[in-house]
């Protein structure tokens, strides 16, 4: 069977097509994947516009889905089902999506399927390297979304931990701002940390100890928090920059104050480390047999290499998505949607977007 999946919860217009294999080890197969990225667009702004995403995507979404049955080599009447994102996300762009899927599932009388963004991402690592040995840990981790997941049977996940404020990526992306480096900021950062003193710049790391009185049914100690590292990065570039407009008005003086890839490094090992901790944290305290990291960030250098070392170090089998299918993508969405859709669910014509739907 064919599924379409269909994603346009954020930035990015994405429509794909997956196969069942039949193969239960490796239950589905990426037939295309097609996605229009709007980050030329929403750079100029500094962080995405929610009213220029919706708009955008309905310019593109009619040609994306087009393109992902013709790469295929699939027509309608080949699909099976139809899969689409219903939350969370921003409400406009989801809508766009939504819309389009209950038009198209009632036009080819094919069944509907909604998916929860997040099944969509930690599916990603399955579509990518066949069923995981369960129970997995599994680090979802964003623009939007930093959440460990315990995944004790196919399909089920169940939310652990997230962050009390910013996900991982928003503070790469404010990071990046407060640098003077673009949108987004992941990709930049990574980059440039490369060359720098990981060492070089004292930042805090977290820990929390407490239970989160927000959400009391999460026991809290697995919970993350980036807005002291961004605010601590904030200051370390606020206070050099004093220091040198004081010294000598030599911009180059000024500058050298600090050094971009010593702070990009500095943050990034901080990031990697919390979020490597709590991860293997839970994979101990749940005794789980794998653990996975998926999403926008898991796309991170040293995210990934540091993730196989631990792994290797402990023996526990590590899982990641190709790069393709770690920042936003349909392929997973549509993957999440078979598992669904195989379970027997079924979405109706009143199917509504969710911005802040929970799994
Ligand atoms: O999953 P995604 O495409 O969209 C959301 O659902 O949010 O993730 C986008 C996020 C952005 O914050 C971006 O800065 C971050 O993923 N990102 C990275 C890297 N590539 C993308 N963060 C760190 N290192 C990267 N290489
Ligand atoms: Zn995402």
């Amino acid at each position: 069977m064919l599924i379409l999946g269909i994603e346009t919860s954020c930035d990015e217009t994405s429509a794909a097509v997956v196969e069942e294999t039949g193969d239960t080890s490796k239950p589905w197969a990426v037939r295309s994947n097609i996605v229009a990225s709007q980050v030329a667009i929403h750079r100029e702004w500094g962080g995405v516009v929610p009213e220029l995403a919706s708009r955008q995507h309905i310019r593109d979404i009619c040609g994306v889905v087009e393109r992902s049955l013709d790469e295929a080599k699939a027509a309608w009447a080949d699909l099976g089902a139809v899969a689409v994102t219903q939350g969370p996300g921003l409400v406009g762009s989801l809508l766009v999506g939504v819309s389009f899927a209950k038009s198209a599932a009632a036009a080819a009388g094919l069944p509907l399927v909604a998916v929860h963004h997040l099944a969509g991402h930690i599916e990603s690592l399955v579509l990518q390297n066949g069923e995981l040995p369960l129970p997995a840990i599994v680090l979802v981790v964003s623009g939007g979304h930093t959440s460990l997941y315990l995944v004790e049977k196919p399909g089920h996940y169940a939310l652990l931990s997230r962050t009390r404020d910013d996900a991982a990526g928003e503070a790469y992306d404010k990071v990046a701002k407060l640098l003077g480096l673009g949108y987004p900021g992941g990709p930049v950062i990574d980059r440039l940390a490369r060359t720098g003193n990981d060492r070089a710049v004292p930042l805090p790391t977290t820990r929390l100890t407490h239970a989160d009185r927000n959400a009391p049914e999460l026991k809290g100690d697995l919970d993350f928090s980036f807005s002291g590292l961004k605010t601590a990065v904030l200051r370390y570039v606020q206070s050099k920059s004093e220091v040198g407009s004081q010294k000598s008005a030599d911009l180059r003086l000024q500058t050298s104050n600090f050094d971009v890839a010593d702070i990009c490094a500095s943050f990034q090992r901080v990031v990697v480390t919390g979020l490597l901790d709590r991860l293997f944290d839970a994979a101990r305290r749940y005794q789980a047999k794998s653990v996975g990291i998926a999403g926008g960030v898991s796309a991170n250098s040293r995210l990934r290499a540091e993730l196989a070392d631990r792994g290797a170090r402990r023996e526990m089998p590590t899982f990641l998505p190709s790069l393709a299918l770690s920042t936003d993508n349909a392929a997973m969405i549509a993957a999440a949607g078979l598992r669904k859709f195989r379970a027997g669910a079924r979405a109706s014509m009143d199917l509504n977007a969710d911005a802040a739907l929970a799994l």
